[in-house]
C-alpha cells in the first residue's frame, strides 16, 4: 500500500471490486490513517476510543465477506476493535516502511554489463508487457503477501493480481518504471509512484529481481537508479515498503542507507463462520 494512501487520521472504508472479481469473494478495504496512533500529531483524549468504535461499527455493517484492515501498528487497541465486530480475525502480517534522502542512497559501482533504464526505452508495447509479467512472476512467486493468510483466497489468483497491478502501474507510465538490464536482458523491475506533496518523494511500489540474478549485489544498482530518478526530479526522499517477514530485502535496504520509519498492521476481518 502506498505511503500517501496511509496519511491522515481518518477511517476509510471502500469497496474493492477488482479484488472481489479476482477472488470471487466480496472484498473491501478499511484503512486507519497513520496519524491515528498514540503519540501521533493529533491524538487527544478519546481519539483512539472513537477510532476504535468507528472501526467496530464499520466492520459490523459492511456486507463484504473479507475486509482487509490496515492500521498503524502502534495503535494496538484496534486489534480488539476488529474482534468486537464479531468477524473472524486473521493476522496477515505487518508492513514496514523505509526511507532515505535520495542523495544518501548508496549503490555499488556499476558492474560490467549492468545498467538501469526506464521501461519506456523498451519500445514495443508487447515486449513491455512480457518483461513486466516475466520479472514479477519469477521474483514474486513465493512472496508471502497478506492474501496468503486467508484460505478463502486462491494463491494463483494473488500472483495474477500482483502481475496485473505491476502491469498497470508500469505500463500506464513507462517513465515511472525502471528495469535492470544485464547483458541486454531485463533481470529486474521497479515501479515508482511520484509524490509531490506534502513532502516530495518517490515511492517504490514494487521491486524485484529474477531469481537467477539475485544474491550478487545487483539490487543495489536498481536502488541507486531509483535514487537518481528521484534526485533528477527534485524529490527529496526515496520511500519503500515490504512485509516485515521479508528480512532479505530489509538487509539490502540497510546496506544501501535506508532506515525504517513506520509499521502498519494488516488483518483480514472475515464474515463469522466463513472459515471452518
Ligand atoms: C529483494 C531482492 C531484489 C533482493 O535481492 P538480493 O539479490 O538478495 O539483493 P542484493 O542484490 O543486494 O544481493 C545481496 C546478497 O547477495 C550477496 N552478495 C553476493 N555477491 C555480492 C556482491 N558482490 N555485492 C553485494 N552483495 C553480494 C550478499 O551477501 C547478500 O546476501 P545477504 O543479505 O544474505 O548477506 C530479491 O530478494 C527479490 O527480488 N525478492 C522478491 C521480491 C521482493 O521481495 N521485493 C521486495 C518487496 S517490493
Amino acid at each position: 500500500m502506498s505511503w500517501d494512501g496511509l496519511l491522515g487520521s481518518g477511517v476509510t472504508l471502500t469497496d474493492s471490486p477488482a479484488e472481489s472479481a479476482r477472488f470471487g469473494v466480496g472484498m473491501s478495504r478499511l484503512t486507519v490513517g497513520w496519524d491515528a496512533r498514540p503519540g501521533g500529531p493529533i491524538t487527544g483524549d478519546g481519539l483512539m476510543e472513537s477510532v476504535a468504535r468507528e472501526v467496530t461499527d464499520l466492520l459490523r455493517t459492511d456486507p463484504a465477506e473479507v475486509v482487509v484492515v490496515r492500521y498503524p501498528a502502534e495503535s494496538l487497541v484496534l486489534a480488539a476493535a476488529v474482534a468486537r465486530s464479531g468477524r473472524q480475525v486473521l493476522a496477515a502480517g505487518s508492513l514496514t516502511y523505509w526511507s532515505a534522502a535520495a542523495s544518501e542512497v548508496s549503490g555499488p559501482p556499476p558492474a560490467a554489463g549492468l545498467k538501469v533504464e526506464t521501461l519506456s526505452r523498451v519500445t514495443d508495447e508487447a515486449d513491455r508487457v512480457a518483461v513486466v509479467d516475466a520479472v514479477v512472476a519469477d521474483s514474486f512467486s513465493g512472496y508471502g503477501n497478506h492474501y496468503a493468510a486467508n484460505p478463502l483466497l486462491d494463491r494463483e489468483a494473488a500472483l495474477e493480481g500482483y502481475q496485473e497491478w505491476a502491469r498497470r502501474s508500469a505500463l500506464s507510465n513507462p517513465d515511472d518504471a525502471l528495469v535492470l538490464v544485464l547483458d541486454g536482458r531485463v533481470v529486474g523491475l521497479a515501479t515508482l509512484l511520484d509524490s509531490e506533496a506534502p513532502d516530495a518523494h518517490v515511492e517504490v511500489l514494487l521491486a524485484g529481481l529474477t531469481t537467477a540474478a539475485q544474491g550478487q549485489g545487483r539490487y543495489g544498482t536498481l536502488l541507486a537508479g531509483v535514487a537518481q530518478v528521484a534526485g533528477a526530479r527534485g524529490r527529496r526522499d526515496v520511500v519503500i515498503s515490504t512485509q516485515s517477514h521479508n528480512i532479505r530485502v530489509q538487509r539490502a535496504w540497510a546496506r544501501h542507507g535506508l532506515r525504517p520509519f513506520a509499521a502498519v498492521e494488516t488483518v483480514h476481518a472475515v464474515r463469522a463462520g466463513a472459515i471452518t
